[in-house]
């Protein structure tokens, strides 16, 4: 059996055997000083290993330009240390203090209107600001100065969830910085007038200056502006990431960095996969958003997770342990979700399971957030609940450090084609990338397949099927790659995918431009479906959202579907062309998860893809393997009888 590489490139710093993390948010100073030491008890009872401490303490740490006050912070060190429980401290960057931003409103963020993102929230700076810069840079000093040796130091967390609220910054600062980085890209003004194609609308530059962020414009944007300024306020914030990263890593070399990602439903701004390599450990944050995937998204994201950290544990920094704040309805977890939510994420690859936040606020924005200790205090059944995952964790030892099997199956994920495929000004704005990717991972789960979601950029060479969903953004060598993939593996790709080039310009000639010989069919025009509309196909499926008016050009390419009803009825809806011993397929309309699961099978048998699981399970259970661990995960609500192995449990987790 191959699995991945089992040896984090670099994990905690703390002795002792490997185990699975346990633990949360720690904001003591939200509390009085007698609650710490009860904390500390509590957090023992609970099996709680490492807590993250002071994400948002930069007013207490620094009160006054001048002033620090670590007293308080050394104690809850101290207190955490003598019960045995690691720390991941936050470099407190997260949100500026009155005092900063009083003095400095320069650094607090511009939004597209031109209007300043005031104070009053957290995460009010400018990533581009050198001011904002200077003074995150000497708090990081002054706390690794400070705590660089003490022996409860297990890894230092950057600042908060990069970008949560302020990726999109339209500042003076922000408008100096693109222009850096977009001369840093194309080196000369015609280059750039070029990709961006200028001579649309008399755009075109002729200094630098002339540049600006994609501020609030009187009609549709400069597409290719909008990609590059997507590309570079992700890296903007990487930069930041980077600037406080690099002065830990001198003044602490052996105490890793990480900070926490935020895989999960429609946050899209920052390249995770692009960011992966500048941290010693990959962290994800993961909340769960209601609706009828809910449990597979969590599981699709965590598996990107998985392969964003490329194939190395990585760390669950924050889920909850019941409902949050921030959904219009905040429901609580039912019997059984918070484990096995926390039990998907090991399934792949977290050794980690750690939660926002350790006691419930008592005031602020997020008092109504679940915590592991709730309002009710530790008499509770949530709180029992969370002791009760402590010891589950705690028994799971030997699974720490183990690698991920591969599956046979890889879904192909691209940050570049979720910006661009979802601009305006297309054929369509009721398309949803990440929603025809997790269709995708929920029939697959559906048949009881086992499917990798991987970034483009990785190597998915090994894959015998590569499902390629809304691949928008094919630049000639990734057209290259798939094409090469092909002659010996199985393809499938979607409506919209293969359309443009690297600067957002379309590939001449019909669509799918860059796939179109690949693929051996040709599309003239798109024929996106009005809400409520729909086609029929003749294998009993039905598409919405989109359709394609596709001409099959190689006689090779066998009509796996065709349409029945709509514009484009009697044309191929879905094809396959055979490629050397290999596929490739498209399927040109939006099927979701049921039709997706219908039309799977044939494509999974021509790769040569089957269950690892018997039929009785298939779809009632996510198989998911580490090392020699087969995690059986329960997607029902109902027990499921395992034969030899047992019951399992309505939303449990068995782990063989
Ligand atoms: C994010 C933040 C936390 C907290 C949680 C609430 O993940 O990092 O500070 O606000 O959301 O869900
Ligand atoms: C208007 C404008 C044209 C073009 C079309 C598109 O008519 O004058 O330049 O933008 O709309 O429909």
């Amino acid at each position: 059996m191959t699995t991945e590489n089992t040896t984090p490139r670099r994990w905690l710093r703390r002795a002792g055997a490997p185990r699975l993390e346990f633990g949360a948010d720690y904001n003591p100073e939200q509390w009085p000083r007698e609650v710490w030491a009860a904390d500390v008890r509590a957090m023992r009872a609970a099996g709680v290993t490492i807590v993250s401490l002071a994400i948002f303490s930069w007013a207490r740490i620094q009160p006054r330009p001048e002033v620090y006050d670590f007293a308080w912070l050394d104690e809850v060190i101290d207190l955490l240390h003598a019960g045995g429980i690691a720390v991941d401290l936050a470099t407190a960057t997260a949100s500026p203090p009155p005092w900063l931003t009083t003095r400095h409103p320069e650094i607090l963020p511009v939004d597209l209107h031109g209007n300043t993102v005031w104070p009053g929230g957290r995460q009010h700076w400018r990533p581009t600001s050198p001011v904002f810069r200077a003074h995150a840079l000497r708090l990081v000093r002054a706390l690794a100065s400070r705590y660089g040796k003490h022996p409860a130091l297990a890894a230092w967390h950057v600042n908060n969830e990069l970008g949560c609220h302020n990726v999109y910054d339209y500042s003076d600062d922000a408008a100096n910085a693109f222009r850096a980085w977009l001369r840093d890209r194309y080196s000369t003004l015609d280059r750039l007038n070029e990709a961006w194609g200028t001579d649309f609308w008399s755009q075109r530059y002729s200094d630098w200056d002339q540049i600006l962020p994609p501020r609030q414009a009187a009609t549709h944007p400069n597409p290719t502006r909008n990609l590059d300024f997507k590309r570079f306020s992700s890296d903007a914030l990487k930069d930041h990431l980077r600037a406080e990263r690099d002065l830990l890593r001198e003044l602490t070399p052996d105490v890793p960095v990480t900070t926490n990602f935020m895989v999960m439903g429609q946050m899209n701004p920052m390249n995770y996969a692009d960011w992966a390599a500048e941290v010693d450990f990959v962290a994800n944050d993961h909340y769960v958003l209601p609706g009828p995937q809910a449990r597979d998204e969590l599981s699709f994201s965590a598996n990107l997770t998985g392969n964003i950290a490329g194939g190395q544990p990585w760390f669950l920094m924050e889920h909850s342990t019941s409902a949050v704040n921030w959904q219009p309805v905040n429901v609580a977890k039912k019997p059984g979700e918070l484990h096995r939510d926390s039990l998907t994420h090991v399934a792949h690859g977290a050794d980690a399971v750690c939660f926002f936040q350790w006691r419930q606020s008592r005031a602020g924005a997020e008092k109504y957030h679940s915590a592991m200790v709730p309002h009710a205090g530790e008499d509770s059944a949530l709180f029992r609940s969370v002791v009760a995952l402590g010891e589950r964790l705690a028994s799971l030892s030997e699974v720490a450090g183990s690698g991920r099997v591969p599956a046979d199956v890889a879904i192909l994920f691209d940050w570049e084609s979720w910006w661009v495929a979802e601009n305006d000004s297309h054929p369509t704005d009721r398309l949803r990338y990440r929603q025809e990717a997790l269709d995708w991972y929920t029939a697959l789960l559906n048949l009881g397949i086992r499917a990798d979601v991987v970034p483009v950029g990785s190597s998915w060479e090994r894959y015998r099927l590569v499902i390629a969903p809304i691949l928008h953004v094919v630049p000639a060598a990734l057209a290259a790659r798939l094409t090469a993939h092909a002659q010996e593996n199985h393809l499938v790709t979607t409506y919209f995918s293969g359309i443009v080039d690297e600067h957002d310009q379309i590939w001449l000639g019909g669509y799918p431009g860059a796939l179109r010989d690949l693929l051996g069919i040709r599309i003239e025009e798109f024929g996106p479906l009005l809400d409520g509309e729909s086609a029929d196909l003749d294998n009993g499926t039905t598409g919405t959202l989109w359709t394609d008016r596709v001409d099959v050009t190689d006689p090779a390419v066998e009509i796996l579907a065709r349409y029945k009803t709509g514009e484009q009825a009697e044309r191929a809806a879905i094809t396959r062309r055979a490629v050397g011993a290999g596929s490739a397929a498209y399927v040109s309309t939006r099927l979701g998860p049921d039709g997706l699961t219908a039309v799977l099978p044939r494509l999974l048998e021509a790769a040569g893809v089957t269950s690892e699981l018997p039929s009785a399970l298939r779809g009632r259970v996510e198989l998911a393997r580490r090392g020699d661990h087969r995690f059986l995960i329960n997607r029902t609500s109902e027990p499921v009888d395992l034969g030899p192995d047992g019951i399992l449990e309505p939303r449990a987790v068995k782990i063989l």
